[in-house]
């Protein structure tokens, strides 16, 4: 059964000095969750949301909370992004020296753990831990800014992990998303390619229509773009 199309925002975009309202708008447009884009300064030359900047906007909406955790020793502060509000973690593969030991453990805290794949990064680095996901990310920018170009040359490598997925038994657990550069023009070939989480920053704050119209076309271009059922 292929997974749902889901859209998610990433709030990068946002307008900070009001972020529970900026949070609460998404709700109404009827994003499926939100992305926050958590960066440490090391892993990528940008920083952004600290633990209670998020649990800040945790009351404005009931629309599930994900941290995209672009940092070096996500352990050291996982406990506190699922705290603040966060159900799922989503650690880089890059950026953990022992993947399983991270993806189990975040687990453990009673939160849903992914993994994310940089550009470069080969799909097979992750075959040994399907079992403790519930998401692969496959990155289509190298991660640290919103706005940047999507890396068309990344479908392969996406359709290469919902293979995966699939063969290990998990086609009806484990979503694939992808971020960067998703828009109005790339979505159908992302989602052609298999995934099926689908976020997007610029896409949904620049749209001339509104947060609601962007959010409705990105979902019918991703749903109408999927493969046909096997
Ligand atoms: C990169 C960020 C961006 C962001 C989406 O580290 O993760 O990909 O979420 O940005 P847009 O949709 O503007 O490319």
């Amino acid at each position: 059964m292929a997974r749902p199309i889901q859209i998610s925002p990433s709030v990068l975009p946002a307008d900070f000095s009001r972020l529970g309202e900026e949070v609460a708008a998404l709700d109404e447009a009827g994003v499926d969750l939100i992305q926050w884009d958590v960066m440490d300064g090391r892993f990528v030359p940008n920083l952004t949301f600290g633990p209670d900047v998020i649990a800040s906007a945790r009351s404005y909406t009931t629309v599930p909370f994900e941290a995209h955790l672009m940092v070096l020793e996500p352990d050291q502060l996982a406990a506190r992004y699922v705290e603040a509000g966060c159900s799922r973690l989503i650690v880089h593969a890059e950026a953990c020296t022992h993947l399983h030991r991270t993806l189990d453990y975040i687990n453990g805290l009673g939160a849903r753990a992914a993994v994310a794949l940089n550009p470069s990064t080969p799909a097979a680095e992750i075959s040994h831990v399907l079992d403790l996901v519930d998401l692969v990310l496959v990155m289509t920018v190298n991660p640290g800014f919103g706005g940047q170009k999507y890396i068309s040359t990344m479908e392969p490598k996406i359709a290469e992990v919902r293979s995966m997925i699939d063969r290990a038994g998990y086609a009806d657990t484990v979503d694939l998303e992808v971020d960067g550069g998703i828009s109005a023009a790339t979505i159908t070939g992302a989602a052609s390619a298999g995934a099926n989480v689908l976020i997007a920053g610029t896409a949904l704050y620049k749209h001339p229509g509104g947060l609601k119209a962007a959010v409705d076309e990105l979902r019918s271009l991703a749903t109408a773009a999927r493969p046909p059922a096997a």
